[in-house]
């Protein structure tokens, strides 16, 4: 039942699965950052802000479709491995679905909202010694052997889902924008995104295709890197970063993401941890849209490229935030000390304005 929610089911005929286990996914909001457009002097700029699906992230979109299909291929488990919003996702789209879920999480290095979520959801949440890479090599091999339904992004189900993001900013837009910048991980969305545009163009609904440009953070950056060095993919051993959703070394769908930059006419470009930070508290502070460092990252690239004149100013913009901030609030609070509490007074206060 939808209601009259406005969800990525609108496309339905663009999608191929006969079941539909939903949250009522998609409709997410697209704005237009009026306030750092004219700070950053851009024309046209704007955010889809996925942290508005129901648990946080973009992932949603994927697991409606990947859950759904699990169901009609009568699979009673299912499992991935994730950084946090995969797992969290998997778990909600389980529950509604009475399935068993299993999530394999790098230990000590997820954010302690996407956990909390699993947990309660439902899931069987197991941590492993080791990092994101370590425990997809786990659960590619459980899905072979033990018959468990994987829903990583390599499982195309998911992006059949999370293609619908380029419907709906086609939808919201009217038109087809220049540039989409967002970040890049395990590298399903920035494939699944140009999946879906070449769908609306071959389908006959647009006539232009914007250029692909995935972010991904300086630690864990074996796409932005062989880009701009121009050498041979090569996956990173000991990936690190703050914006731990993309703390990932070796990303699954690398080649397709390749394909999606070398097509669009885009490239890979990678921001430090300091970039990503900074662009989070500005994008909160200047346009009231709270994310998780690493959805920061694709305003902290347009910032970087608009610093290494690489940006036409003219051409328009959209950033796709992935996930909300309060998933990850220490990130805050570590950095931040709050001033002394003051006496519950009328002339106290008056101080302090
Ligand atoms: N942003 C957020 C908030 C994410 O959680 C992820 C991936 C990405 C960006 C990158 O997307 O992998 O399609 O390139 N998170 C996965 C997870 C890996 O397990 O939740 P991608």
């Amino acid at each position: 039942f939808d209601g009259r929610n406005i969800t990525l089911w609108k496309y339905e005929s663009f999608i191929p699965v006969e079941r539909r286990v939903s949250l009522n996914e998609g409709g997410t909001p697209l704005y237009r950052l009026e306030n750092l457009q004219k700070e950053l002097g851009i024309v046209e700029l704007y955010v889809k802000n996925e942290g508005a699906n129901p648990t946080g992230s973009f992932k949603d979109r994927g697991m409606t479709v990947g859950v759904s299909k699990a169901l009609e291929l009568g699979m009673d488990k299912v499992i991935c491995a994730s950084t946090g919003n995969t797992s969290a996702s998997l778990a909600a789209y389980s529950a509604k679905a009475g399935i068993k879920s299993y999530v394999l999480v790098p230990s000590g290095k997820i954010a302690l909202g996407k956990l909390a979520q699993a947990i309660v959801y439902g899931a069987k949440v197991v941590p492993v010694k080791g990092n994101f890479d370590d425990a997809l090599r786990v659960v590619v091999k459980a899905s072979r052997e033990l018959g468990v339904y994987m829903l990583n992004s390599i499982n195309p189900f998911r992006l059949e889902g999370q293609k619908t993001i380029a419907f709906e900013i086609f939808d919201q837009l009217g038109f087809v924008p220049d540039n989409i910048i967002l970040p890049v991980g395990n590298a399903g969305n920035i494939s699944a995104i140009w999946k879906g545009f070449k769908e609306l163009f071959q389908a006959g609904f647009i006539d232009e295709l914007p250029r692909m440009i995935g972010i991904q953070a300086e630690g864990a950056s074996p796409l932005a890197k062989a880009w701009k060095e121009k050498k041979e993919f090569k996956p990173e051993e000991k990936p690190d970063t703050v914006a731990t959703a993309i703390r990932i070394g070796n990303p699954a769908n690398w080649r397709k993401a390749w394909l999606a930059a070398e097509e669009s006419k885009g490239f890979f470009e990678s921001v430090s941890d300091e970039e990503i930070l900074r662009a989070q508290k500005l994008l909160a502070s200047k346009e009231g849209i709270f994310v998780e460092p690493a959805s920061a990252s694709s305003l902290a690239g347009l910032v970087k490229l608009k610093e290494l004149d690489l940006i036409n100013s003219d051409e328009s913009y959209v950033l796709i935030t992935t996930g909300h901030g309060l998933k990850d609030p220490n990130i805050i609070i570590e950095n931040f000390s709050l001033s002394e509490p003051i006496e519950p007074t009328l002339s106290a206060f008056k101080e302090v304005l």
